[in-house]
């Protein structure tokens, strides 16, 4: 494995797209691949073996196929569920969106009332509420699952006229508990950051775990001596959809903006149980 090889990425879906355009603006030599497991998405209601073992198979053709140096979990529910046993069993650097996340929600609130958003999944392992009262135990934590909102990003819905009431409606409920910070918790949710920002008013600091996690990937380049030799450009990035790629393509296109056509890809999900891995075709 050599520090020139690339830095993987993993979510269910659309929804680590976010982290990596964050990291694409503050890494602009490294090589990225990533993988949206559309296909078996939301992994918020999957029990926990589940998501454990799906991310296992994307981290698996990853390294095996892409030699990757360096493994981002962009999806909260992932990280919450499986974030260990990735660390404990593959041979490289594994980092999750959840500590920094939190680290950064400490950091922001002034009134020491934070509202995380996320999946069931996410909410249900109380990673974030853990996380940020590490940090400060006199935070009180306001948890609401929003499966609906990764529906919404992941139909390319975020500009649709009915998503702003929906986001609005959802997030009352949130608001009406003082909240100074809301935590978006979910890696879909900053695809809805303008309908998001809208129901909250201005008052409300949202909180983006996939951007502060850049600042650990750097870290961790840094201390491991893994930043690339040979600079990369980000239009070698490969972008992997394990279900059809047209509404995947449409919805990275649009968010990470590039000039040049983005190199999107079907990755097929082979076998059944204990053999079940993923395979470009
Ligand atoms: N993007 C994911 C997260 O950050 C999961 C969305 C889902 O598949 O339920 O939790």
């Amino acid at each position: 494995m050599s520090k020139n090889n690339p830095i993987g990425f993993v979510d269910s879906g659309v929804g680590g797209l976010t982290v990596v355009k964050a990291a694409q603006d503050q890494l602009p030599h490294e090589q990225f691949i990533f993988i949206g497991d559309t296909a078996r998405m939301p992994y918020g209601p999957r029990p926990v073996q589940e998501v454990i073992d799906y991310t296992f198979q994307m981290a698996q053709f990853l390294l095996t196929a892409k030699h990757i140096k360096l493994l981002v979990i962009a999806c909260n529910t992932a990280t919450a569920r499986a974030l260990p046993q990735l660390q404990a069993q593959l041979p490289i650097p594994v980092i999750g969106v959840i500590v920094p996340g939190a680290t950064a929600a400490a950091a922001t609130t002034g009134n020491q009332k934070i509202g995380v958003i996320a999946t069931q999944g996410t909410v249900t392992s109380g990673a974030y509420q853990d996380e940020i009262q590490a940090v400060n135990a006199d935070v009180t934590i306001f948890q609401q699952a929003e499966p609906d909102f990764v529906q919404l990003a992941e139909a390319n819905l975020a500009q649709a006229a009915t998503t702003k009431d929906i986001v609005a409606q959802h997030l009352a409920p949130l608001t009406a508990q003082g909240i100074d910070t809301l935590v978006l918790g979910c890696t879909h949710f900053p695809l809805l950051a303008e309908a998001i920002t809208a129901a909250v008013g201005p008052n409300v600091k949202l909180v983006d775990p996939g951007r502060e996690t850049v600042r650990v990937i750097i870290d961790t380049l840094d201390q491991q001596a893994l930043h690339t030799a040979v600079p990369h450009q980000h239009a070698d990035d490969i972008f992997y959809t394990t279900k059809e790629p047209a509404t995947f393509k449409a919805i990275a296109t649009d968010w990470l903006a590039r000039d040049t056509a983005l190199d999107v890809r079907h990755l097929a999900i082979v076998g059944e149980g204990a053999t079940q891995h993923l395979e470009e075709k």
